[in-house]
């Protein structure tokens, strides 16, 4: 196993640990909810906000491990998986897969998977509390609300079925998914009191590195097939998303996402070494086929 693919799992192994100690129990009344709560946060992602959130830490000269870090990281996994619940919902994108198994409203129940949703954004947000910091409270409320994720999503869905400009489709990205990508980096970066100048840096990098993962999301879904993705492919064609590949191509996305980590490359040179981690996680988010599939971390756990 690659140092890139060890560093994922073992980062991926505490955050999961972390997780099981903070998620309500299944047992605990209304268990209904805490059960999906738990089915969609185990159900197998990548874990890629906990290890950028980590790497950007240590890069920062924090320590692997440490407890606040622990806690941003599972609540960042939550506000993740959060997103992807209502994204999948009938009213948004209307997938019935995820992460390899059927999606939450499927599973379970279309209000319980908007309620689910509710519950893992609040929890996480009182873990946030817990470490006791307003500024990254504040970081992570931005990044989610509607000069960020949200914003991203609202365009996106009114954006289905038109004909949209790139810089439409960079708006979305942009907030969807970079917003999200970018606020773990920089809280892994506050959590080790990074000074703003490295703060900045690390900025770039994240817009540049999270635009660059949706631009292979976009790729990967026309591309892939549903069982290595773990999620429905051609599900963006079927929708006629606002996606790179509809504005301009698959070789002009593939080009793109290519320029965007190399962007993302010079904008973290000047951490040398101690870089490593976050410039081999650029590499990997633009060359990922199908982690789900590929990695061996994660079974595969959808039949036909
Ligand atoms: C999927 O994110 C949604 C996007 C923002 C593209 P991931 O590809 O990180 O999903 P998981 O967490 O591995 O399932
Ligand atoms: C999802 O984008 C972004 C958020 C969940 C905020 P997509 O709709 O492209 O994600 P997938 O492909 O369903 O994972
Ligand atoms: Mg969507
Ligand atoms: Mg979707
Ligand atoms: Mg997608």
């Amino acid at each position: 196993m690659s140092e890139l693919m060890q560093y994922i799992k073992r980062a991926s192994e505490v955050t999961d640990a972390t997780l099981e100690k903070l998620l309500p129990a299944e047992t605990s009344y209304p268990n209904s909810i805490h059960k999906l709560m738990r089915y969609s946060t185990f159900a197998g992602g990548k874990r890629i906000r906990p290890c950028l959130l980590m790497a950007s830490h240590e890069a920062c000269g924090g320590q692997f491990g440490d407890k606040n870090v622990l806690a941003a990281s599972a609540a960042l996994e939550m506000f993740h998986t959060f997103s992807l619940i209502h994204d999948d919902l009938p009213c948004m994108d209307d997938d019935d897969f995820r992460r390899g198994k059927p999606t939450a409203h499927k599973a379970f129940t279309e209000a319980l998977a908007v309620l689910g949703g509710d519950a893992l954004c609040i929890a996480a947000f009182e873990i946030l509390a817990s470490i006791g910091r307003v500024d990254i409270i504040s970081e992570i409320a931005k990044a989610l609300g509607t000069s960020g994720m949200l914003g991203g999503q609202v365009v996106d869905i009114e954006s289905e079925g038109k004909q949209v400009s790139r810089e439409t489709v960079e708006y979305i990205h942009h907030n969807k998914t970079a917003a999200l990508i970018c606020s773990s980096i920089r809280i892994g970066a506050m959590l080790a009191d990074a000074p703003s100048e490295v703060l900045q840096k690390l900025t770039f990098y994240g817009h540049h590195v999270g635009l660059a993962f949706q631009v292979v999301d976009d790729i990967l879904d026309e591309e892939s097939t549903t069982e290595t993705l773990g999620k429905d492919a051609g599900s963006d064609r079927e929708r006629g998303k606002a996606t790179y590949p509809a504005v301009c191509g698959i070789a002009e996305s593939k080009r793109y996402a290519r320029e965007l980590t190399d962007r993302a490359w010079a904008d973290i040179v000047f951490l040398g070494e101690k870089g490593r981690v976050l410039h081999d996680m650029a590499e990997y988010i633009v060359t990922r086929i199908s982690l789900f599939f590929l990695c061996g971390l994660f079974a595969v756990v959808y039949k036909e």
